[in-house]
């Protein structure tokens, strides 16, 4: 059953139910044995994660099949979250697969849903060198030609949800995981300076959004983030519109939570930007067990109080809550089970974790 429970800890009473709540959530609300059954799965403890987020953005990915498709799904989304990513809409094979040529319907009924729900819009991705189409993959273009390419691609997008997207990941993934360059089309044709020309045109077609770098395994101090962090100094030192770095926080459970988050998460901050969390999900090995769970909810719990900790941190987006629509079982043979709720739509002790997380801070 879903209280009304708006602030958690506003009487006495409500702040029993809400501990009694997320005790249940952590305690095994979602067992694998619990896991199976459908009747009542749609419930979830109240408040709901956005209730109790402040102004932070608590989000999700959302993506277009499940979303005009799984009504459950979509009352969970609405519920729970204060914040959508398009997970696949916005990216370039889905939104120019030909040149010149711009999809918007899957985009724009993702934006439509967040408005009636009253969450905001962070969009993924202008400038990334996966999920290309054929045409710019194997075009063989000149710098110049590429250069004219991404500028329109990047113009056209920015500025057709201009007000309505309020922050893009203008570039993903500039670095390879030991911290040099990514071997991009992009780097290849354009060399370093992509990533403060892809800046300056989106903000250009957008003055109002928040522009980010956005890249996985940055959450702790190594190579990588080191790597981020310096490009970050540079662009600021030179004015190129910046405003933020997303972590997109891709766990597995196999690697031990990388240490000193909220400390990694300050420096940056201190480069005058903000910060957010942006894909996180945490997999482990099937199959599902009580202990794995239980694990994967303190990395979820840590991940949302490491934001908490750091008033530049504006948020928290989940990549996908639910594992049936899960990235990642489809990416890495073997593992999955990484999100807030399991394929019934119940949520697990990630869910009670991050929901305890954000109540420990609530007003
Ligand atoms: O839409 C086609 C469908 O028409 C086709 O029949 C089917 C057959 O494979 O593929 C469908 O496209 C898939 C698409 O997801 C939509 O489901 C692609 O194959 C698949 O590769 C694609 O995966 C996405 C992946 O990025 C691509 O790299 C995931 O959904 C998405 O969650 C994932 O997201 C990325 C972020 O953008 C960046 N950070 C890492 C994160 C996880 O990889």
């Amino acid at each position: 059953m879903r209280l009304l429970v708006t602030r958690p800890g506003s009487s006495p009473a409500l702040s029993l139910v809400f501990a009694m709540v997320v005790a249940a959530g952590c305690a095994g609300g979602s067992s694998p044995q619990a896991s199976g059954t459908a009747e009542g799965s749609a419930a979830s403890p109240s408040p709901a994660l956005r209730d109790i987020a402040g102004s932070r953005q608590i989000g999700t990915a959302v993506d277009l099949p499940q979303l005009k498709t799984d009504t459950r799904y979509a009352e969970i989304l609405a519920r729970e979250f204060n914040s959508v990513t398009p997970e696949n809409a916005l990216k370039w094979e889905r939104m120019e697969p030909a040149r010149g040529s711009f999809n918007w319907g899957g985009a724009d009924e993702i934006v439509t849903f967040a408005q009636a729900h009253g969450q905001k819009v962070r969009g993924h991705v202008l400038v990334w060198h996966s999920q290309l189409p054929g045409w710019l993959n194997g075009g063989g273009f000149s710098g110049a030609e590429l250069r004219e390419i991404l500028q329109n691609h990047i113009a056209t997008e920015v500025g057709r949800y201009a007000g309505e997207i309020y922050a893009w990941d203008v570039v993903n993934e500039p670095f390879a995981d030991d911290g040099t360059w990514r071997d991009t089309i992009w780097l290849r044709g354009l060399g370093q300076g992509y990533v403060a020309d892809a800046l300056r045109w989106a903000h250009a077609a957008d003055p109002g959004a928040k522009l980010y770098l956005n890249d996985y395994d940055i959450e702790g101090i190594n190579a990588k983030s080191d790597a981020m962090y310096e490009l970050v100094k540079s662009l600021k030192a030179q004015g190129v519109p910046l405003d933020g770095v997303g972590f997109q926080a891709h766990y597995d459970l196999a690697n031990p939570f990388p240490s000193d988050v909220a400390g990694n998460l300050k420096r940056f901050a201190d480069l005058g930007i903000e910060v957010a969390f942006t894909e996180l999900d945490a997999r482990f090995k099937l199959p599902v067990t009580e202990s794995a769970l239980a694990r994967q909810a303190t990395y979820y719990g840590q991940t949302v109080a490491a934001c908490l900790a750091v008033p530049a941190c504006v948020g928290v987006t989940v990549w996908e809550f639910t594992d049936k629509y899960s990235w990642v079982p489809g990416f890495f043979a073997g593992k999955g089970a990484a999100c807030l709720y399991d394929e019934n739509l119940v949520p697990k002790p990630a869910y009670g974790a991050a929901l305890a997380a954000l109540a420990a801070q609530a007003p």
